[in-house]
């Protein structure tokens, strides 16, 4: 039971925890120029001690899932280790959201890790549109990895796509990721893109509504499932026909944030209480000590009354986020 909960009942049993804002691949949509270090920010992510106090408290909290996010998580040389802290510390379901760097080199291992589900972006089946989007021509090192991921019968594996227009939209694009999920069991959700702080022009570019993909779905027979207990805000087809389920994620859409069941905190330590709202305070100096651990506790909990309703988003607020690497989508 999470005894995280806001003033709209809704409940957190869910932590997304950005390890590092460093990452290796450029997307067009987040870090176009690639992650550039800040030489007069001499702040370091967060260390395995501040790790393994969070997980401590969250686990203490009722938090069942944490959600390893970034930049890129596998960046960082102990990133194995912090899987381990958090199973350690009794979060049920640790996860990682990954761009699928050497995922081909690094499947055994997190099958050894005890990790419980992966998401995995790829943007585009068609290599040379890959390469185009991140900046690098990783397609087939990726897919390898699913694969091997696949032989070693690890099947919590999802993809995410970022609905870009006249990139990856046409009906070829979906009927191509409907032939991949036919045979994998793999689920694939396209995110709308959402605007940040810096990628105003590309937003304009390149946005479209994921009526589009709806539309698709509808038309090819695809079952809209209802939410299940912690759905999150994903909405969810399936198909007897297919292995793999499709979804969408609308950031957008009326209801989005009625079905918020996460937190998140980012690389640095702050408690962020929704993706775009500019609440957030930094609970960093509570994770020095372990005899902090009850104000630590304290603190997270006083925070719930300040979660809002929602984004409010569609009034053109990005809150305080520049792009999604700082707090890891
Ligand atoms: N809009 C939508 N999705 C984004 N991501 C990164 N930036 C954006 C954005 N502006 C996605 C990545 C990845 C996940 C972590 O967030 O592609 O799938
Ligand atoms: Fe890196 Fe993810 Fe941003 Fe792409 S979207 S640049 S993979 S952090």
């Amino acid at each position: 039971m999470s005894l995280l909960q806001d003033n709209f009942g809704r409940k957190f049993p869910y932590i997304r925890m950005s390890i590092t804002d460093v990452c290796n691949f450029k997307c067009g949509y987040c870090l176009p120029n690639g992650y550039q270090v800040d030489k007069s920010d001499n702040r370091k992510f967060l260390h395995l001690d501040e790790i393994r106090r969070l997980a401590i408290v969250f686990s203490k909290l009722g938090v069942s899932k944490i959600r390893i996010t970034g930049g890129e998580p596998t960046v960082r040389k102990d990133f194995f280790e912090i899987i381990k802290i958090l199973k350690d510390a009794g979060i049920k379901k640790v996860t990682i959201t990954t761009n699928g760097y050497h995922l081909d080199k690094k499947a055994q291992m997190l099958v050894n890790s005890g990790l419980n589900g992966i998401n995995i972006s790829i943007d585009s089946l068609d290599r040379n549109t890959f390469k185009t989007i991140t900046g690098h021509d990783r397609l087939p090192e990726i897919l390898r990895g699913i694969q091997n991921l696949q032989d070693l019968n690890f099947d919590n594996i999802k993809i995410n796509a970022v609905l870009l227009k006249n990139i990856n939209t046409s009906e070829k694009d979906f009927d191509t990721w409907g032939n991949f999920i036919k045979k994998n069991k793999v689920d694939f959700r396209y995110i709308e893109l959402m605007r940040t702080g810096d990628n105003l022009n590309y937003f304009n570019k390149y946005h479209v509504s994921s009526k589009i993909f709806k539309e698709y779905l509808d038309k090819n027979n695809w079952i809209y499932q209802t939410f299940g207990k912690d759905a999150g805000p994903s909405l969810n087809y399936i198909n007897p026909h297919y292995e793999g389920k499709f979804g969408i994620i609308a950031p957008y859409s009326k209801d989005f944030c009625k079905t918020c069941n996460r937190l998140r905190i980012t690389s640095r330590g702050d408690l962020r209480l929704c993706l775009f709202g500019n609440t957030g305070i930094s609970i960093r100096h509570l994770l020095q000590k372990d005899d902090q651990i009850q104000e630590l506790q304290d603190l997270i909990l006083g925070q719930m009354k300040f979660k809002k309703e929602s984004h409010y988003l569609e009034l053109g607020e990005t809150g305080l986020t520049e792009n999604l690497s700082t707090t890891g989508g």
